[in-house]
């Protein structure tokens, strides 16, 4: 979370920055702020809230230069006003960083009995370092590299100094930065999204480098100081940035889009001739006596899905957990399991350590991934895309259903690979797959329906979502798009488990959405749901054509999906669960595609 660019040329850099950090606004939106070495002197500008703010302030402004760097903010170490936003100055010193210093209350104990701290961050001693070390005598290269050696915690950081016209230092550790190649010019970014207007020629940094950029050179150094190389990459996908087109929210649009993007990841998992799941043959389902899924959020549910999954059709053990607990539990992790990484960004801070944690016990890691030039990507023995597209609403809708779709194709090629299915079943559910971009079409055809019971929804204090079996991790994400979105507290349950306390919080008018598409266990859902609209609940059920036969007045409404294999029936489920929180987003007002307090790239633990 938080992005940084940085700029060193000979061009003014100003609206080329204020570009790229719109890009980068997914990482966070507290505040922003940029610097420029307008001959060779420290300017900057900051705003509070978007970066629009800021635009507006520099309209008035007018500070440009040839070097900058900016930053967009997601707060961590105090609150997000105009004062916290980065860039940090002190003396000759600019900083904007990513991440979070760790030492940083003992650093500022010892900066504070000489120096005056103007914010409350945790970044503002990395300026006080930079900058008492030059007093000191240092040269700008000495102090960068002897500030970096006192830091403990995350970061990727770009600094500008005053007087020194035409460099960028900059340096990673745990959060990710890239050095862009240019003509005449060189860039820092946090991702390949903010550079790609500016080159595609892109340099990874690597954990502990550090560098030095002039508009014509970059020299890299590893931890020891050391100077290294680094590979090159050349990204694809020209400088376009994702447009929202004649939808209102990218979020919108993201769901629109899912007929596409569980297309393409199909084309890539599954043969459509042979009828058979297409995995990359390194990944191979008979070496593994277990599967451990670790992610966060929306991706973690995909994981809980995929448990049902692979344990039912291929009987192999899974283990799925929140990324945050794991890497910090000492968890048993054998040889021979098969560690899976899912994440949308690839640069979830959790998720990352928890592969890292995986390949430290020699276990064999697959990262699961939508940007394929991510850190996890890069570091996981097997990269596994699923091609569903730059996803620009920080709620996650179209990479959630490409994720279920890949992990399905896994499971199936687990089952057939440890003979745990015959091949009119492997045909069956290959085929159920394939169908699912027609029935997501038609989902989406409930649009107008979903957006009238919405309006009911949106006056709700709070609501809950149940499922049994493989809709279980689909309630939990139908209540977090819900919540994050809407602001509604909503919480999901296995409708088996209500009854053990939860049953407590329904009175009268609550609302309580049912998932129970009709499979084998349609029929006990149905009677969790009994004993809830008899205590007043306000039930919406979603269930598909047969359930919605089978079920007939018991729910005040129902939301009819097409009928689907259950294999896929998650998939199409949540098509329901994302239109109902995007529409009582809506009629609430709240900012959907950059809901309050959150960022799409969570780069710190
Ligand atoms: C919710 C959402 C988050 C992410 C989570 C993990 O809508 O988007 O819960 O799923 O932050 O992010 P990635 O998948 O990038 O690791």
């Amino acid at each position: 979370m938080c992005g940084i660019i940085g700029i060193t040329g000979r061009k003014f850099v100003t609206d080329r920055l204020i570009d790229g950090l719109k890009r980068l606004e997914y990482r966070g939106y507290d505040s922003s702020g940029i610097a420029v070495l307008t001959d060779g002197s420290l300017q900057r500008e900051r705003a509070e809230g978007k970066i629009k703010n800021l635009e507006a302030k520099l309209n008035a402004a007018n500070i440009d230069g040839q070097s900058g760097i900016a930053h967009t903010r997601w707060a961590t170490h105090g609150v997000p006003n105009e004062t916290n936003a980065h860039p940090h100055f002190s003396g000759r010193v600019g900083v904007v960083h990513n991440g979070i210093i760790e030492n940083f209350l003992e650093l500022r104990k010892e900066l504070s009995k000489t120096r005056e701290f103007r914010t409350e961050t945790d970044t503002e001693v990395v300026a006080h370092l930079v900058d008492a070390a030059l007093e000191q005598g240092d040269n700008p290269k000495d102090a960068f590299r002897k500030s970096l050696k006192q830091l403990t915690g995350a970061y990727a950081f770009g600094v500008i100094i005053d007087g020194v016209e035409d460099q960028i230092f900059c340096a990673r550790a745990g959060s990710p930065l890239a050095i862009g190649i240019g003509e005449g010019e060189m860039y820092i970014g946090s991702d390949a999204m903010a550079l790609t207007q500016l080159t595609n020629n892109l340099i990874y940094l690597e954990e502990g480098d550090w560098a030095i950029l002039t508009p014509d050179s970059y020299e890299i150094f590893d931890r020891q100081d050391k100077p290294v190389t680094r590979e090159a990459t050349i990204i694809s996908g020209g400088p376009a940035m994702a447009e929202k087109g004649n939808y209102r929210h990218f979020m919108l649009k993201e769901i629109y889009e899912q007929p596409e993007t569980v297309g393409r990841t199909l084309a890539n998992y599954i043969d459509e001739f042979r009828l058979t799941a297409n995995i990359p043959p390194e990944l191979d389902f008979s070496e593994f006596d277990r599967i451990v899924i670790i992610a966060c959020g929306t991706a973690c549910y995909a994981a809980m899905v995929a448990k049902y999954w692979f344990e039912q059709l291929g009987g192999v053990a899974v283990d799925v957990d929140i990324a945050s607990e794991f890497r910090y539990r000492k968890p048993v992790i054998s040889k021979n399991s098969l560690f899976i990484a899912v994440s949308q960004s690839g640069e979830t801070a959790d998720t990352l350590a928890a592969l890292r944690y995986a390949k430290e016990h020699g276990t064999k890691t697959a990262a699961l991934v939508n940007v394929m030039t991510s850190t996890m990507a890069r570091e996981a023995d097997i990269a596994l895309p699923i091609n569903a597209g730059p996803e620009i609403g920080v709620a996650s809708t179209k990479a959630f259903t490409s994720q279920l779709t890949a992990l399905a194709s896994l499971a199936l090629s687990a089952a057939v690979t440890r003979r745990a299915l015959s091949r009119d079943a492997e045909i069956r559910l290959a085929r159920a797959l394939i169908e699912t971009p027609r029935l997501i079409k038609e989902s989406l055809l409930l649009d107008g329906q979903i957006e009238r019971l919405a309006f009911e929804l949106s006056s709700s204090k709070q609501a809950f979502y149940l499922g049994r079996g493989s809709q279980v991790p689909i309630a939990y994400e139908g209540a977090l798009k819900l919540k994050e979105i809407s602001y509604i507290h909503a919480e999901g349950y296995a409708a088996g488990e209500l009854k053990h306390g939860p049953i407590a919080l329904i009175e009268d008018g609550t609302p309580v959405i049912v998932l129970a598409p009709y499979d084998n266990l349609f029929e006990k859902t149905i009677s969790n749901l009994q004993e809830v609209a008899s205590r007043g609940a306000k039930i919406i059920l979603i269930t598909d054509e047969t359930g919605a036969k089978s079920a007939g007045d018991l729910a005040s409404y129902v939301i009819t999906m097409p009928d689907s294999d259950s294999f896929v029936a998650p998939i199409i489920m949540t098509l329901a669960v994302q239109l109902l929180a995007y529409h009582t987003a809506v009629h609430l007002g709240t900012d959907v595609d950059q809901p309050r307090n959150l960022a799409k790239s969570v780069t710190v633990e």
